[in-house]
Parts: C-alpha cells; sequence; structure tokens
C-alpha cells in the first residue's frame, strides 16, 4: 500500500505508548509518506525531539512561540501543508482540549486551525479512557467529524487490562491509508474471495431454516476489496441487496453449495468469510412438500452438521489462501468466543461482532468489530458497514504486505 507523496502530519502527546509513534514514523515513510511531527511538552518527557527528528528525516515542531519555527513555516500553514493530521498518542488531556476548542500550546492550536481530517489513536489508563468525561469528549470528538483508530483491550503499561492501549502502528496505517486513499489500488494483482449473506437450509421444497442476515457487510466488504484493485470472487446466499459493481457475484443456497462455490472459486490470495453459514441442516428434505398431518402429529426434523467452509479453507491441503479471515457472530462474551474460534478454525484473523438483538447489526447499517489475532484484539469504534468494510480491506492489504516482506 503506498502513501507516496502524501503529507502526515504527526502529533505526539504525552504518553507511554509515544514510543509505538516512532515506529509508526518509519512505517510510513516506507511507504513513501512525508512525515512531519509535533511533539508536545509532556511528549517530549517520553520520545525525545532526536529520535522523532532523526525517523522523520525533518524537524520537530515543539513550541508555538518559536520565533523562527513562525518565521519559516508559521502554525497555520503547518497544519494546512498536511494531507491529514494523525494524534497518536492521543492523551487524555488533548482530547479534551481538542473536544473544548482550546489552543493554548502548539499541538491544540494547530489541531483546531486546520482544515484537514484528523485521525486520533488514544492512549490511556482504562479508567480514564472509561471516565464520564472522556466519554463525553470522545462522542463529541466523533460528532465533529474526528477519525478514531483504537483504543484496543490488553494489558497496560499501568498493569491494569482494559480498552486504552494505543492502536498498533501497523492498524493505524491501515487507518491512515483508507483515510487518505479509500479507492488506492492497495490489493491490485491479488484474487480476493468473499462469503456473504445467510444460507438457507430446505426442510422441503417451500420451506427452509435461514438467518438475518443481510449480506451488507460481506458485500460492502466484496465492493471495497474491488474499489482497492483486486479481481473479487463474491459467493453470496440469498439476499435482497444488488451484486455489487465489478464483482464476479456467485449465488448459492445452501451451505454445502457455498463450499462447493468456494472451493472451485480457488486459489485466492485472501479468504474472507463473513457470510453467516447455517450450522445444520435437515436430513432427508424432500422434493414433495410436508403436509399437515390430520392426526396433529408434528414433524420431527434430524439435522446434520453443514461443512465448516472457514476450516476448510484455512486448513485447505492445496489451496489454502495466504490470508484467511473469519467472521464471528456473537450475542455475548463476543471477543472470547471470537479468539476460541481463531484457534479451533485455524484462520488469521476473525472479525468479531455483537450481534445480540439490541446492537441492530443483524440487517442494520452499522457494525462494531473486534479483530481478534492471535495474541492481540484491535477494537474498532461503531461505524457503518461501508467504513467498516473499507478499513478492514486496507487492513488487510496491510497484513498481506507485511506476509510478502
Ligand atoms: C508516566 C506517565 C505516563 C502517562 N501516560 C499517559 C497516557 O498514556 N495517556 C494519557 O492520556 N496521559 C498520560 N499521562 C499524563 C499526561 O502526560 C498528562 O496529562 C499531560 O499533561 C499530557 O499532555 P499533552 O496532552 O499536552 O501531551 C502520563 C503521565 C505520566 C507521568
Amino acid at each position: 500500500m503506498t502513501l507516496a507523496d502524501r503529507k502526515i502530519l504527526l502529533i505526539v502527546a504525552g504518553g507511554i505508548a509515544a514510543y509505538k509513534s516512532l515506529e509508526l514514523v518509519r512505517r510510513l515513510r516506507e511507504r513513501g509518506a512525508t512525515v512531519r511531527a509535533v511533539l508536545t511538552r509532556a511528549g517530549a518527557e517520553f520520545v525525545t525531539p532526536l529520535s522523532l527528528g532523526a525517523l522523520s528525516g525533518d524537524k520537530v515542531y515543539q513550541s508555538l512561540f518559536d520565533l523562527t519555527d513562525e518565521a519559516e513555516m508559521g502554525h497555520i500553514e503547518l497544519s494546512r501543508d498536511a494531507d491529514l493530521l494523525v494524534v497518536a498518542p492521543a492523551t487524555a488531556d488533548l482530547l479534551a482540549k481538542m473536544a473544548g476548542g482550546h489552543a493554548d500550546d502548539l499541538a491544540s492550536t494547530v489541531l483546531l486551525a486546520t482544515d484537514k481530517t484528523v485521525l486520533v489513536a488514544p492512549a490511556m489508563n482504562v479508567r480514564m479512557w472509561e471516565h464520564a468525561a472522556t466519554r463525553r469528549n470522545v462522542a463529541a470528538l466523533a460528532a465533529d467529524g474526528i477519525a478514531f483508530v483504537g483504543p484496543n483491550a490488553g494489558d497496560m503499561a499501568c498493569g491494569e487490562f482494559g480498552p486504552g492501549r494505543m492502536a498498533e502502528p501497523a492498524e493505524i496505517v491501515a487507518a491512515i491509508a483508507a483515510l487518505l486513499a479509500p479507492a488506492g489500488q492497495a490489493l491490485a494483482g491479488r484474487h480476493v474471495l468473499v462469503t456473504s449473506g445467510p444460507t438457507h437450509e430446505p426442510i422441503d421444497p417451500v420451506r427452509y431454516i435461514a438467518n438475518r442476515s443481510s449480506g451488507r457487510q460481506g458485500h460492502a466488504i466484496a465492493a471495497a476489496a474491488a474499489a482497492a484493485g483486486a479481481r473479487v470472487t463474491l459467493i453470496s446466499g440469498p439476499v435482497t441487496i444488488p451484486d455489487p459493481a465489478g464483482v464476479t457475484t456467485i449465488h448459492v443456497e445452501t451451505a454445502r453449495e457455498m463450499l462447493a462455490a468456494a472451493e472451485a472459486a480457488l486459489p485466492a490470495d485472501i479468504a474472507i468469510c463473513a457470510a453467516a453459514v447455517a450450522d445444520w441442516h435437515v436430513v432427508g428434505a424432500g422434493a414433495e412438500k410436508i403436509k399437515k398431518d390430520a392426526s396433529g402429529t408434528v414433524p420431527a426434523f434430524e439435522l446434520a452438521e453443514n461443512p465448516d467452509i472457514l476450516a476448510t479453507l484455512s486448513r485447505h491441503p492445496g489451496a489454502r489462501p495466504r490470508l484467511v479471515v473469519g467472521f464471528a457472530a456473537e450475542t455475548s462474551k463476543v471477543v472470547e468466543r471470537a479468539t476460541a474460534k481463531l484457534a479451533r478454525k485455524g484462520c488469521d484473523l476473525v472479525v468479531a461482532n455483537d450481534v445480540s438483538p439490541a446492537s441492530g447489526v443483524m440487517g442494520g447499517a452499522d457494525n462494531t468489530v473486534h479483530l481478534v489475532f492471535p495474541g492481540h484484539v484491535e477494537d474498532w469504534p461503531k461505524m457503518g458497514k461501508t467504513d467498516v468494510a473499507r478499513r478492514l480491506v486496507a487492513r488487510i492489504a496491510e497484513l498481506i504486505e507485511e506476509r510478502d516482506s
């Protein structure tokens, strides 16, 4: 994924996670971006301007009232010259200042003076993140159009556990790429296989077992992968939404048909199994409609397990896609169950979403997902399914590129 000629203004605030921003600078420059850094006074307690400047290959801006800086590159120009402003780590303090419209140092002034998109990667102790004041500030910033990446849940430097850990540099790079180049060619030359929608498992010729999946998330992923330059094969269960443009769509009904179509579409570089595949089918679903019995006897159905498409692709003997992504639809213990699924299925990543009725995910327009990798979890904020798709495709492009190098 190239970020050639893109200009990033990176604001590093005063949190432990500031050390990860050095890695972020390196990764951005590897992709051809120009990085200019602003370091807050507290930020300079955690990383030195020397490290940041050496990695960015530019001077590091620290003071609003530096006469030389102001003459060479005024603070307004600093904020307007960039394609994107990234705050990583974004402290509770800086988020509060941004939400309140403060401008009492270089970082907050630049953030208030900008007319560009701003991406923030919060990092703080879990209590600070969950504090009512931070909740209010984050909600206000999201409403103002500020983009968020992370924070993730996990062990924290302070010894506590929970959300507050800064997103990993690769995740921030993917979010940057998605914001800067939503229709870039990050997946050019790749064949991406996507499954989407529900399956229908016949009971008889007119009745079937189904689920509430609309196919919107999977179809949006197929469209985003095509927009990113991939050749996309979409295997869709029965849905009422249109086939995405620029994508080869194969329509199937049952889980067994979906598996056969998926295997027939191999080889693929990437498989994204977003379909809500039924776990069971009815044994002996016949060609005749089952008739109501005059005696009132209720029919009993015998169920048999469906093939496991995700596990089959993940352990495919001859043609395992280099990256296999599963989806976990859970109504409780979402991350815990997705972590178990990751291990059980042998895939590389599980995208977990809460599909409890209160979430409104099934059939709705929004989704809140957690990316469960072996060893770490990335928690994404609530987004439209199209935004989830775009960001997921950018993240997947980043992962496949990492595997190439
Ligand atoms: C050791 C240490 C670690 C800190 N880590 C964080 C942190 O991860 N997140 C945060 O919001 N504040 C953290 N703080 C507090 C901030 O540094 C403090 O609020 C500071 O005023 C932030 O300034 P800035 O937002 O201008 O960078 C930490 C403070 C100390 C002493």
